[in-house]
C-alpha cells in the first residue's frame, strides 16, 4: 500500500482555510494554490537522491551535497492542476512538466481524456501528478493509469483536498502510489463535490464561474 502524507503544518492549514472561503477572490485564490503547492513540494521531494560536491567556501574546501541529476517530472491534470505547477517549479526549476487533460463528465462523473503530452524519459523519473481535488478518484486514477501505460514506474499524487472515497479508489487501484494531501475532508455530496471542500477548483482558479 502506498503511503499517505497529510500536511498538518500550521502555515498550510492557515492558507487552506482562506482558500476554502467562498469570498476569497480569484487573484488571492491563485496565489494561495501556488504557495501551498510550493510548501507541499518540500515533503514530496524528501527522497530525492543527492551526490557529493566539492565547494570552496571563503574559509576552505569541503564536501557538500547537491541534487543528483534530473530526476523529477510534474504532471498537472488540466485544468485545475495547472495552478499548482508554478509553485513547484519555483522550488525545482529544472523539473520536466507533462500535461494530462481530463474532465469529469457532468452526468456520469467519469473522467474523459482530451490531452496527453509527457516527458519521453518518464520511466527514469519520479513523476508527481498534481490536481487540487481528489473527489471520486476517477480523474487521478485515470491520470496514473495513463502515466503507467507510457512507462512511468515511480508515481506520486499530490492534491490539496481529498475525499475518503477518492483516497480509497487510488489506494485500491494503485497501491504503489504515495498520496500527498493538505486536507482529508468528510465526504462527497450527491453531485460528487467534496464536502466541505472549496467548490470547483478549476472555476475558482480561472474565474470561469
Ligand atoms: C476537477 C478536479 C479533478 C477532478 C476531481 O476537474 O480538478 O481533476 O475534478 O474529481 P474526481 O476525483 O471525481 O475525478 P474537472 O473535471 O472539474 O475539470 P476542470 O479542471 O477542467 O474544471
Ligand atoms: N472537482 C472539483 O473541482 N471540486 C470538487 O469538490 C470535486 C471535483
Amino acid at each position: 500500500m502506498g503511503k499517505v502524507y497529510l500536511y498538518e503544518h500550521p502555515l498550510i492549514q492557515h492558507k487552506m482555510s482562506i482558500l476554502r472561503d467562498k469570498n476569497t477572490p480569484v487573484k488571492v485564490f491563485r496565489e494561495l494554490v501556488k504557495e501551498i503547492s510550493m510548501l507541499m513540494t518540500f515533503e514530496v521531494t524528501r527522497d530525492l537522491p543527492l551526490e557529493d560536491v566539492e565547494i570552496e567556501t571563503p574559509i576552505c574546501r569541503a564536501t557538500f551535497k547537491r541534487l543528483k541529476g534530473a530526476d523529477l517530472g510534474i504532471v498537472p491534470v488540466l485544468r485545475a492542476g495547472l495552478g499548482m505547477v508554478d509553485g513547484m517549479l519555483d522550488m525545482i526549476p529544472n523539473a520536466k512538466v507533462g500535461h494530462v487533460g481530463l474532465y469529469r463528465d457532468p452526468v456520469t462523473k467519469e473522467p474523459v481524456e482530451y490531452y496527453c503530452k509527457l516527458p519521453e524519459d518518464l520511466d527514469k523519473r519520479r513523476m508527481i501528478i498534481v490536481d487540487p481535488m481528489l473527489a471520486t478518484g476517477g480523474s487521478s486514477c485515470a491520470a496514473i493509469q495513463l502515466l503507467k501505460k507510457k512507462g512511468a514506474q515511480n508515481i506520486a499524487l499530490m492534491c490539496l483536498i481529498a475525499a475518503p472515497e477518492g483516497m480509497k479508489a487510488v489506494q485500491d487501484e494503485h497501491p504503489d502510489v504515495d498520496i500527498y494531501i493538505a486536507a482529508l475532508d468528510e465526504k462527497l455530496n450527491e453531485d460528487s463535490y467534496i464536502v466541505p471542500g472549496l467548490g470547483d477548483a478549476g472555476d475558482r482558479i480561472f474565474g470561469t464561474r
